[in-house]
């Protein structure tokens, strides 16, 4: 078959696509989680969204090579399980896979979804060719992909490469999987909405409200506030600068990769956080790390999950 069906599930969006053995998206979906509705109602969306992508196209089942699923982790990829992801509450032990073989009767392959999106990022993507590589998702959570020598890094259980769950302040915020002071609950979008909720609470003054009416605070909310000038909303964004180029300085100087490939949805407000983040990686790396060092925003945007765990159904 020359086509295969990716679909990566986040935090906030599902995203669907079909793909060519070169990475040619040929048809898209993408559809709101809706997390908080739980397992049932958010599988039953992902399988819809299956469903839809063929249709675009008028494919069967039978001409995909099979179907590539991104999920954040941790994930057993053995049983093809969910285990309890910080991102995905309620969801315990989750079977996908055998979920959606019953549904599809096609090959059905399960991956932590930063490692889909930098797979998709090493083949078709800014990785390209490149064998020391690091891709950082910074969305929901925070997720990477670490190619060493030209080859994912998985480890023993297959769930290496947890970065946003790395230590950053002992006795700092309480993340998502439940220990404090993880990379996730300073950097990521989570993060980002819960300072800004915590400003207003004390006060400040900030346009950012206006920006979410009667809606959630997101961190899409702050971008749009800070664009405007909204000061408060620009301190969040020079902050978060700051938190991403500490945990990335960390990185630089545990791997010594020759790129690192930023993408997830806080890259929308890239050249504005960009600049801190330099400065903040270049006062806390080993020189020596940074000899060879590219920094970049990732290439193939919001679908890489989606192309990248498509590949995965050709290996
Ligand atoms: C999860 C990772 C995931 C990342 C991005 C983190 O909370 O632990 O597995 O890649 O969020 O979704
Ligand atoms: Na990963
Ligand atoms: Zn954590």
């Amino acid at each position: 078959e020359n086509f295969s069906l990716g679909i990566d599930l986040g935090g906030t969006k599902i995203a669907t696509c079909i793909i060519d053995n070169n990475g040619n998206i040929f048809a898209r979906v993408e559809m709101p989680t809706l997390a908080k509705e739980g397992p049932e109602k958010v599988i039953s969306r992902m399988k819809k969204s299956v469903y839809d992508v063929l249709s675009q196209i008028n494919l069967s089942l039978n001409e995909i090579a099979g179907i590539g699923i991104g999920v954040p982790g941790p994930i057993d990829v053995e049983k093809g399980t969910i285990q309890n992801p910080p991102n995905l509450p309620g969801w315990k032990d989750i079977p996908l896979c055998s979920i959606m073989f019953r549904e599809f009767n096609t090959k059905i392959i399960i991956e932590n979804d930063a490692n889909s999106a930098a797979l998709g990022e090493f083949l078709f993507g800014a990785g390209k060719g490149v064998k020391n590589f690091i891709y950082i998702t910074i969305s929901t959570g925070i997720g990477a992909g670490i190619f060493i020598d030209g080859k994912l890094f998985k480890g023993i259980g297959r769930n290496a490469g947890e970065v946003g769950h790395m230590t950053i302040n002992f006795e700092g915020p309480i993340c998502g999987c439940t220990n404090s002071g993880c990379w996730e609950a300073y950097a990521s979008g989570t993060a980002l909405s819960r300072f800004a909720k915590e400003g207003i609470l004390s006060g400040i003054k900030t346009k950012i409200i206006e920006k979410a009416r009667n809606e959630e605070i997101t961190a899409e909310h702050v971008f749009s506030a800070a664009r405007k000038g909204d000061n408060f909303a620009l301190t969040l964004v020079e902050n978060e600068g700051y938190y991403l180029g500490v945990g990335l300085a960390n990185l630089i100087n545990i791997f010594n990769p020759g790129l690192i490939a930023i993408g997830g949805g806080l890259t929308q407000c890239w050249d504005m956080f960009y600049s801190k983040m330099m400065k903040t990686i270049k006062e806390r790396s080993l020189p020596a790390n940074l000899k060879h060092l590219e920094i970049v925003k990732a290439k193939l945007d919001k679908d890489a999950g989606a192309i990248g765990a498509a590949s995965l159904a050709f290996l």
